[in-house]
């Protein structure tokens, strides 16, 4: 991890710090150069140091943070003036009254849903929109607030967003289908029963293909922000998909049909997607990814594989591409996606988000 060269720690706070997105968050985010955890949130579990609430991940932690009691979000809010930035990874219904709460005063940089289709909300994955972080300054007048809430991109959006990225860019996109093979992690901790997902697949995910088609319409549309107005310019392609859960702890896999605008091939495909470096190339942001994306040749054509690609903290971060292949259909192409829910599409993601709007100035520590 890099350093901010000495000037005071980002006092940061955690809610739904028990989860899984959130014990992601607390790992991205404890021995971070620029953050220092001051304050771990929840509403059932609290009153308790932290060892104490989560049964894995502990060795990654620091004593401080183990130690650190978990306590209400009425704590928080009644402790506000000592926090610069608050992480929120809670489930949706309840993000929606305390994200709104706490972003009059502070920066919330979130993982949930609630506020993602506002139009002065960014979905923001820096690598592909950061110049979004912009629909801020809409949001901060017309709501009033000091603080802002930035959200961040659904689980198995993330990956989809980040391959199709440069190839719609480059190429224009007509169609695109896919079918999402998810992590049981994505469903939150304790999560799907052991009993209805061990040697079984359930090929319903509530709400998550919806999510998808307007999530990526809204990633990778352009923003235009004229005296704090936002006006968006969505893509127009068609998509569809099909949501299933499947017996992997981590890691969404995607299977991608689409059909390009411009003939091309698999050569300029591969091509493009190798030189795609996106918004945040040469930050210098700790949790960027290198590299944002990797691409197997067609001589490994059994991977990406979750349980071969994410074998370090750092490869989570990175989205995996493997099949690139011509379909039947005109200009179409398919290909395997793969990326982590709880790095990319959640934690690390939300963590990286919030060094980017630190470059960008809107968050910022107390001297
Ligand atoms: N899991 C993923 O891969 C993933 C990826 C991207 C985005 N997300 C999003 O991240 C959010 C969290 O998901 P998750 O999978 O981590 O769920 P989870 O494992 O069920 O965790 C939920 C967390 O929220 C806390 N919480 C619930 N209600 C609360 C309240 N009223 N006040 C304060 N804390 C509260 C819980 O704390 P207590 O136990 O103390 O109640 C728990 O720590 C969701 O919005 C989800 O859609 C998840």
């Amino acid at each position: 991890m890099k350093s901010n060269n000495g000037t005071p720690p980002i006092r940061v706070a955690v809610i739904g710090c028990t989860g899984m997105a959130g014990r992601n968050l607390v790992i991205a985010l404890d021995k971070h150069p620029w953050f220092k955890i001051t304050s771990l949130h929840g509403s059932r579990n609290v009153n308790k140091p932290y060892k104490d609430l989560i049964k894995i991940s502990q060795g990654l932690l620091s004593k401080a943070v183990l130690n650190c009691k978990v306590s209400t979000v009425d704590d928080l809010e009644n402790n506000i003036d000592s926090i610069d930035v608050i992480f929120s990874a809670i489930p949706s219904e309840t993000a929606a009254l305390i994200e709104g709460r706490l972003a009059e005063f502070k920066p919330v940089i979130s993982t949930a849903a609630a506020f993602r289709y506002d139009s002065d909300v960014p979905i923001l994955l820096p690598v592909v929109n950061g110049d979004h972080y912009k629909a801020i300054f809409t949001q901060q007048r017309l709501r009033n607030w000091k603080g802002f809430v930035c959200a961040g991109p659904n689980c198995t959006t993330v990956g989809l967003a980040v391959a199709l990225a440069p190839i719609f860019r480059k190429f224009g996109l007509a169609t695109v289908h896919l079918v999402s093979m998810q992590a049981i992690s994505g469903a939150g901790y304790p999560g799907v029963p052991s009993f209805d997902i061990l040697g079984n697949i359930i090929p319903y995910i509530e709400n998550e293909e919806n999510k998808v088609k307007i999530e990526i319409k809204k990633i990778l549309a352009t923003i235009k922000v004229e005296n704090s107005k936002s006006t968006w310019n969505f893509p127009e392609f068609v998509i569809d998909c099909k949501c299933n859960r499947v017996p992997v702890i981590t890691g969404h896999t995607i299977s991608v049909f689409f059909q390009t605008i411009i003939p091309t091939s698999v050569k300029e495909i591969k091509n493009t997607i190798r030189d795609f470096k996106g918004y945040t190339n040469g930050l210098n942001l700790p949790h960027n990814p290198e590299p944002v994306i990797h691409v197997f040749n067609s001589d490994t054509p059994d991977r990406p594989q979750p349980c071969l690609e994410f074998h370090s903290p750092k490869t989570g971060m990175t989205t995996f591409i493997g099949g690139l292949e011509p379909t039947s259909f005109e200009n179409g192409f398919k290909m395997t996606i793969l990326s982590n829910n709880l790095e990319l599409g959640a934690g690390s993601g939300a963590v990286l988000n919030a060094e980017y709007l630190v470059e960008k100035g809107l968050i910022g520590g107390s001297e």
